[in-house]
C-alpha cells in the first residue's frame, strides 16, 4: 500500500476474524514500534505478548471491554522510565508519553499495511491488569493493543476528522487566516 493510503486506511477495528496472525507477524509489528524516535535514543518500552485465552479474558475484564476477548493476540506496551527520569528530570513524563505515541502509531500503521486489525486501548484498571499479568511496579502500563485479522463481516473505517481550518494558525496562536494562503482552504 502506498504511504497516503496507509494513513487514510488506518482505523480502530474492534472486530476480529477467526484467523490468528503468526508470531513472526506480531514481531514484525513490534520491530516497527522499535524504530520510533525516542528521547535520547533511550529504549524504555517493553512489549508483553499474550495469546493465552484465559489471560486475554482477564485483560478484557480489566479494560471492561468485551470485544477484546475475541482478539487472538494482545500486546501490552509498558515503559520503564528510570533512565529517562534521570536524564530529563521534570520533562521525563511528557517525553515518555511522546515516545509511546510515536511507537504505537508506527505499529498501527504497520498493522494497516499488513491487513490486520487493532484498536488502541487506553482505558483499563491498572491494578487489575498488573495483578492479572504479574507486571512489576517498575513498569508503567501504557497501552493495550488487541490484534488479529479483521472480521469479514464488520468493516472498519477511520472516523471522520474535523476540518483543520480551526486548528491551523498562521504567525500568531489563534490566527486561522492568512491572505496569501486563502487558496489552501478552498481546495
Ligand atoms: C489514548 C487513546 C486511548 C484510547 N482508548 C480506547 C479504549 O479504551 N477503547 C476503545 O475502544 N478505543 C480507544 N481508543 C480509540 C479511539 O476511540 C479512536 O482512535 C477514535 O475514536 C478515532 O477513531 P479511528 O481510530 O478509527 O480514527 C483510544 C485512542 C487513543 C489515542
Amino acid at each position: 500500500m502506498d504511504f497516503d493510503s496507509v494513513i487514510r486506511k488506518r482505523a480502530s477495528n474492534r472486530n476480529f476474524g477467526l484467523k490468528k496472525p503468526k508470531i513472526e507477524k506480531i514481531m514484525e509489528l513490534i520491530e516497527t514500534a522499535n524504530t520510533a524516535p525516542s528521547p535520547g535514543n533511550l529504549q524504555i518500552l517493553k512489549y508483553l505478548l499474550i495469546e493465552d485465552e484465559e489471560k486475554i479474558a482477564k485483560i478484557a475484564k480489566a479494560c471492561r471491554q468485551e470485544w477484546i476477548k475475541k482478539a487472538p493476540w494482545v500486546v501490552i506496551v509498558c515503559s520503564e522510565s528510570s533512565k529517562v527520569d534521570i536524564m530529563y528530570d521534570e520533562r521525563a513524563p511528557k517525553y515518555i508519553k511522546h515516545h509511546v505515541g510515536a511507537a504505537v502509531e508506527n505499529l498501527l500503521l504497520k498493522i494497516t499495511n499488513e491487513g490486520l486489525a487493532c484498536c488502541w486501548v487506553g482505558a483499563f484498571s491498572e491494578i487489575t491488569l498488573r495483578n492479572a499479568l504479574n507486571i512489576p511496579e517498575s513498569a508503567e502500563i501504557e497501552v493495550v493493543l488487541p490484534i488479529g485479522y479483521p472480521s469479514k463481516i464488520h468493516k472498519a473505517n477511520q472516523k471522520p476528522k474535523p476540518h483543520l481550518y480551526t486548528r491551523v494558525y498562521f504567525e500568531t496562536y489563534g490566527n486561522s487566516f492568512k491572505e496569501d494562503y486563502r487558496k489552501i482552504w478552498t481546495d
